[in-house]
């Protein structure tokens, strides 16, 4: 073996060579297999974005209905799943039962983990495509205390993740256009991040040859965490912390600002981006937008603004190169449209699965090497056994 050297976090060290997804943190760009994201997030839909990420190219409309109807004839959840959601209790967290409820999958869908030809990969991917939303509805309403609903599949693909979470029983649901749109919007933007700590999971777990459904769980769970994916509900819950303190927020950056506070200004900084989040940018718009066509007026709104203005003046920030990030404003949107904040990660985990699905995909079909970081010791040299007595 040659020379091991340390690096924490994997700040300079590359795991693979990937064609999905481009990232410049220096220029603030990103794009999908070439397209910008500003492009994409403007004219494409999540379900195509979805194709584009884990097959290579845009499909046809042909490609796009195929993938459509493959994806509705696969959304049917065993009915013996609703068991294990209804074993857990209305407190847990929605990203522990989602990631519980995506790795149980594969006990009731065993064939998924053959992925050796390219159809029976397709129908994998299919599988999950089709009953992830499922699974996060039903993880929502169980918490709500709603009967759990396949929503109504004559709807498009995102169109119908919102009837299924929100439709009542003896009701039909009209979602607004407004609302499919952002939803839409927000789920293109968080399709896919290269290397990140979820996806790298999902590609070292899978390395060892794990099936799909388990990899994508062990996604799910590094996600979870509030450096993570789990920004989101910690950004809301801050905005409304900073709000219910009477609104100084010269106070909390302050503490965010404090090396003896372990307080962060959530929502802020980003390990590869250093100049600007772009889809930071896309959603501070959705926001206003979103928010203005509903006609809502939501002073955590004011206070995330106030905020980010006062951290991109302040030198703090300028000096570290902190800025908002995706997370920053996208629960404002989603409170917006009635998820719970407990929801927004798994909302977040939604958007993901298709880039998580393309990354453990290209793993494969490279026939990478099983994932296994080496190591320095720094720990006792050999030592003679001590018998119990005398410890
Ligand atoms: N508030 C205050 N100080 C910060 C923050 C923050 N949010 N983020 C970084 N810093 C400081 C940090 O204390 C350090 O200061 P110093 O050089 O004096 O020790 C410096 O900036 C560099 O930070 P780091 O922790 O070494 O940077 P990192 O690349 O390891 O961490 C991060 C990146 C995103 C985990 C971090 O910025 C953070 O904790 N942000 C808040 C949580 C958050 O919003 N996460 C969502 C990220 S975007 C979506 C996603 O990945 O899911």
């Amino acid at each position: 073996g040659g020379v091991t050297t340390i690096d924490p976090g994997y700040k300079n060290t590359g795991s693979c060579e990937s064609a999905i997804t481009f990232l410049n943190g220096e220029e603030g760009i990103l794009r999908y297999r070439g397209y910008s994201i500003e492009e994409l997030a403007e004219k494409a839909d999540f379900l195509e974005v979805a194709y584009l990420l884990i097959f290579g190219e845009l499909p046809t409309q042909q490609q796009l209905d195929k993938f459509n109807e493959d994806i509705k004839e696969q959304s049917v959840v065993d009915d013996d799943v609703k068991k294990i959601l209804d074993a857990f209790p209305k407190s847990a967290h929605p990203m522990g039962v989602l990631s519980s409820l995506t790795s149980a999958l594969t006990a009731f869908n065993p064939s998924s983990v053959n992925v050796d030809s390219e159809e029976d990969m397709y129908n994998t991917v299919c599988k999950i495509m089709g009953k992830f939303p499922v699974l996060v509805a039903w993880t929502m309403r169980k918490k709500k205390g709603m009967p759990l609903s396949y929503g109504d599949s004559s709807l498009g693909y995102v169109e119908n993740i919102l009837n299924m979470m929100f439709s009542k029983p003896n009701e039909t649901y009209k979602q607004s256009d407004i609302l499919v749109n952002a939803l839409d919007k927000l789920l293109i933007l968080h399709a896919d991040h290269e290397q990140n700590c979820s996806t790298s999971t999902v590609r070292i777990v899978g390395s060892a040859h794990t099936g799909l459904f388990a990899s994508l769980s062990s996604g799910i769970s590094a996600l979870w965490g509030p450096l993570h994916g789990g920004a989101n509900q910690a950004v809301l819950e801050m905005l409304e912390a900073i709000k219910e303190d009477g609104g100084d927020t010269k106070k909390f950056m302050a503490k965010a600002k404090d090396k003896n506070d372990p307080f962060r200004l959530m929502g802020f900084g980003h390990r590869v981006y250093k100049n600007f989040d772009p889809r930071a940018k896309i959603i501070k718009v959705a926001a206003d937008e979103v928010l203005g066509d509903l006609g809502v007026e939501d002073p955590v709104l004011d206070i995330a603004k106030g905020l980010a203005a006062e951290a991109l003046s302040d030198e703090y920030f300028v000096k570290r190169k902190l800025y908002p990030n995706v997370d920053f404003y996208s629960g404002i949107i989603y409170r917006a449209m009635g998820i719970p904040v407990e929801m927004f990660t798994v909302m977040f985990a939604l958007g993901r699965l298709p880039g998580w699905i393309a990354q453990w995909k290209e793993m494969r079909n490279r026939k990478e090497p099983i994932g296994r970081p080496r190591q320095i010791y720094i720990g006792e040299n050999l030592r003679d056994f001590k018998s119990i007595e005398n410890r």
